[in-house]
């Protein structure tokens, strides 16, 4: 299997569940690259969701972690960059049909949503489950671009 290479980013309200997270992927022996914010002030998540999408189709990394205060506004903004598919996910069920089915290349939280715990443990899936592949879930992939 291909190495696992994540770059980070979130909002402000982002920003503290975003160091976490990167406490946990080191945990995972996951190599990392972090896009910022790098504290509390408030921020554009439409700047940081793209961000990621756009090293991921560069191919410097091959999944992102995005968050802001829902996961919805820097996942839209992920998602409007072509072959992006992020995915807000807030369990671990989520997180892992995301993969198997959907094969999310990025997964997308809600700081004020969830706990960290529980982002942890979305995380966790999220980075260690495969795509099930299949013709089936290729086919419905490719038509989304
Ligand atoms: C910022 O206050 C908040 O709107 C943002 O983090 C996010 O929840 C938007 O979807």
């Amino acid at each position: 299997m291909t190495q696992i290479i994540v770059a980070l980013a979130a909002d402000h309200a982002g920003f503290s569940l975003k160091e976490k997270l990167k406490s946990e992927v080191e945990s995972m022996n996951i190599k990392y690259i972090d896009l910022g914010t790098n504290n509390t002030d408030a921020v554009d998540y439409s700047d940081y969701g793209k961000k990621v999408a756009e090293v991921l189709v560069e191919g410097a990394v091959n999944r992102g972690v995005v968050i802001c205060g829902t996961g919805i506004g820097i996942s839209i903004a992920a998602n409007r960059i072509n072959s992006i598919r992020a995915a807000v996910c807030h369990d671990a069920t989520t997180a892992r049909l995301a993969r198997l089915h959907n094969d999310a290349n990025i997964i997308s939280m809600g700081a004020r949503i969830i706990g960290s715990e529980v982002a942890k443990e979305c995380l966790r899936v999220f980075l260690s489950t495969p795509f099930e592949g299949g013709e089936r879930h290729l086919r419905r992939i490719v038509k989304l671009g």
